[in-house]
């Protein structure tokens, strides 16, 4: 029979995610209601290496789920991709009496979950990424704080922008993936929406674009761009060339990553960080949370990392009509 659960972990790893606290919150209130204790593991898999555990009350989690960042601290940790790391890293837990740790984190968190879990130690994942680019998941953490925050910081550019008839790009983050700037595109009413999974690399098009733009009398260009694509410095200076309009790249950066999270980040990731520890509670590991149709639902992980998510191809024409 499995070993009953008594003390379970939290860690962020990877960028951090606005969501990311309320998801620790819920990790550790609901642990405590049900009868756990619960740690928590500084700077992700790195702190894990260094033994950097706090012990957590329901007190310690107090005033963060308005906060962005993440107030375990995360990072980026080589070691931990290394057989030697893994082990020594399943070691600690045991050595600590770990029965179990939630990892906050995007798909290269989910890779060390899972290597952990190979070793006996019981985990679940929980997708925190801005990027929107976990497959099993129609929603990730911090993607609808980024989103928001992008989409007011390209209305205020466009201000400018349309004030001097200029032409503007704005780089959005994303990693590999254009949610980002798909949904920016949309809400913002872009000329042009550059991602990585459409992009054919045509700036001909765009400067005709442009052109034809300003010929029916329009003011102003928006293109945004993702930062899979990037070059948006150099890509300004050859379509200024081009048309002979005044462009301006404005590259948004971590911006995007910092801030309150909205209501939807707080409620999706603490409804998140309760199921986990309820499924570690069934006995469930090597999981990841996801919400699909609606609802929350988990995944091996492995069956998750080789799931593939698309741009929806309506939801891309939509865009261009628009
Ligand atoms: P994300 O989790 O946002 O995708 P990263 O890809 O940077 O971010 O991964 C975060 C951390 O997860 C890495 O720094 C490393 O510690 C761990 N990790 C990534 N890939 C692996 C892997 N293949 N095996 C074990 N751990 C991994
Ligand atoms: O994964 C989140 C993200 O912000 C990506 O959009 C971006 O590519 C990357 O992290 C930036 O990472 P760093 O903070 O290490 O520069």
């Amino acid at each position: 029979m499995a070993k009953e659960l008594q003390t379970i972990d939290v860690l962020t790893s990877g960028g951090d995610a606005p969501g990311m606290n309320a998801a620790i919150r819920a990790v550790v209130r609901t642990a405590i209601a049900r009868g756990l204790k619960v740690k928590g593991i500084r700077k992700g898999y790195m702190g894990l290496l260094n033994e950097e555990f706090i012990d957590m009350e329901v007190r310690s989690v107090s005033e963060i789920i308005q906060k962005g960042g993440t107030i375990l601290g995360t990072a980026r940790c080589n070691e931990f991709k290394t057989k030697e790391g893994q082990q020594k890293g399943a070691e600690i837990c045991r050595n600590h009496g770990i029965d179990g740790i939630v990892v906050i984190g995007g798909d290269g968190s989910y890779r060390g979950a899972q290597a952990l879990s190979r070793l006996g130690i019981n985990t679940i994942g929980l997708p925190g990424t801005i990027d929107l680019d976990i497959a099993c998941t129609d929603y990730t953490i911090g993607f609808d704080t980024a989103v928001n925050t992008a989409m007011q910081a390209i209305d205020k550019v466009k201000d400018t922008s349309s004030s001097h008839e200029r032409c503007s790009i704005i780089e959005v983050m994303g990693r590999n993936a254009g949610y980002i700037a798909l949904w920016c595109g949309v809400a913002n009413g872009a000329e042009d929406i550059l991602i990585p999974e459409k992009y054919d690399f045509n700036e001909q098009s765009i400067i005709n674009n442009i052109i034809a733009n300003r010929r029916r009398g329009k003011t102003h260009h928006i293109i945004i761009n993702a930062e899979g694509i990037g070059h948006s410095t150099s890509m300004a200076r050859r379509i200024e060339a081009a048309t002979g309009i005044e462009t301006r790249a404005t590259i948004l950066g971590h911006m995007q990553r910092g801030g309150n999270p909205t209501c939807k980040d707080r409620y999706y990731a603490s409804i998140m960080g309760a199921y986990a520890v309820d499924i570690l509670l069934k006995g469930k590991t090597n999981r990841v949370v996801g919400r699909q149709h609606g609802r929350f639902v988990d995944f091996d992980i492995e069956e998750a990392l080789n799931m593939h998510k698309d741009i929806n191809e309506y939801e891309w024409e939509v865009a261009h009509l628009l």
